[in-house]
């Protein structure tokens, strides 16, 4: 049998994510504020969002594929815009290590963590990268995420940084969600380059930079900035050469070590500098007078052990935010965005309302989406979860640890 593909959701017990103003990034108090409404439906058509209002006002007539929400929640799917969802294998021996007392540097520093993946990955073909990361990536979506951005980063050598880029212009072909790809050639300096470092970072502006530009293989660049990694310096000559190719910063910032990374990612118009575990009021007051996006990451700090970035005292600073997942082999080995917003209230003090929009409607802006996704917007992609279980926003990061999404919709199509 087959269903029409215009979709009417009935008996809605709440809709979240309501918004009919010009887009506006949520900042302090306005991060605790979004549209709700009760005892909805929802009708879409062609992919996107044609209307919504009171059930007993439903008049659609249309032949339709019915939805029954069972006095559910719906709401926007998720925007994860910080993951590392293309690896080559786990990375659970440095779990047991770090059990066992050593920190992810120490594990760094004697070749494990990001060269263990790269040595790994460089060992492993394009098919079988791109089944890993499918799989990954539809797990995410049944956990209610819609949109991702991917990073290379695992390779660090030409040839592996491109067959990452080409996995993840693959998935891009081959699912309903949006995907933007990250070119991150400055995850870590390989091992045969440690003593020659200007070496590495030559060949990643004047090789890899180039064809990833030519070739249209990333929307976004970003450097790991931070103590043992990349300098300040050497990060700012990479963006300046990537925004020379017309590719936008998006960058790693103070997880490890206030080093200036936000401030030289708000010097190249970064659109996010991500992480932000080790800031002070230095970095926010930067990121007040920018237009660059504060994104939290407290997926890593709780799979680290390491100080969480200190969402609350910013937003009522006055900043947006945004929380992402950071899902990758060695940090944060998990996709899940209602755990993200679990973390984001346990331990750092947001309230579930601003986890939600800091999942959603800003995260949005992270992956310059704002006007396709991230809320319930009349003419908006239809990217929409519906989660019957549950009656109130508030009980998505309660219930911790589950995946209350009962169906994705992703353009419309029931995923
Ligand atoms: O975001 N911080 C840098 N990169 C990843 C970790 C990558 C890894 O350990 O494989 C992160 O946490
Ligand atoms: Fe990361």
């Amino acid at each position: 049998m087959t269903y029409p593909k215009n979709i009417l959701i009935r008996n809605i017990g709440k809709l979240y994510g309501i918004n009919e103003e010009p887009y506006s990034f949520k900042k302090g108090k306005a991060l605790a504020i979004t549209g709700i409404a009760s005892n909805q439906y929802l009708y879409i058509k062609d992919g996107t969002i044609a209307s919504y209002g009171p059930d007993s006002q439903c008049a659609i007539t249309e032949p339709h594929t019915p939805i029954d929400a069972q006095s559910g929640i719906v709401m926007p799917t998720y925007v994860d815009s910080h993951t590392h969802i293309v690896f080559a294998a786990s990375r659970d021996e440095e779990f047991v290590l770090r059990l066992q007392g050593a920190t992810y540097e120490e594990i760094a520093e004697s070749g494990g963590g990001i060269l263990n993946s790269a040595k790994k990955l460089e060992l492993t073909s394009h098919e079988n990268l791109y089944i890993s990361a499918k799989k990954r990536l539809d797990q995410m979506i049944a956990m209610g995420t819609g949109s991702v951005e991917i990073k290379s980063g695992y390779g660090l050598t030409f040839d592996a940084e491109i067959k990452m880029l080409e996995v993840i212009k693959e998935l891009k072909a081959t699912t309903d969600a949006d995907i933007k790809a990250t070119f991150l050639g400055a995850h870590a300096v390989p091992t045969r380059y440690k003593d020659n470092r200007d070496t590495y970072i030559d060949i990643i502006i004047n090789k890899m930079l180039p064809y990833v530009a030519e070739n249209q293989l990333a929307d976004y660049c970003d450097v790991f900035c931070d103590q043992g990694f990349y300098t300040v310096e050497e990060t700012a000559q990479i963006l300046t050469a990537a925004n020379s190719y017309g590719l936008k910063a998006k960058i790693h910032a103070n997880e490890l070590g206030v080093t200036g990374g936000v401030q030289v990612g708000v010097a190249h118009d970064a659109i996010s500098v991500d992480h932000l575990e080790c800031t002070t009021e230095s970095e926010w007051q930067v990121l007040m007078s920018s237009d660059t996006i504060p994104t939290l990451l407290p997926g890593t700090s709780f799979y680290l052990r390491i100080p969480y970035a200190e969402a609350r005292s910013m937003i009522d600073y006055g900043l947006g935010v945004v929380l992402a997942s950071d899902f990758n082999p060695g940090s944060t080995p998990s996709g899940s965005m209602h755990f993200i917003q679990s973390l984001g209230c346990i331990y750092q003090r947001m309230l579930p309302i601003e986890t939600f929009n800091a999942t959603t409607y800003n995260a949005a802006a992270a992956l310059e989406l704002q006007d396709r996704v991230g809320s319930i917007t009349l003419g908006k992609q239809a990217n929409i979860q519906i989660i019957k279980s549950l009656s109130d926003l508030n009980q998505i990061p309660y219930y911790y640890g589950s995946n209350p999404t009962d169906i994705t919709l992703l353009r419309g199509k029931i995923q």
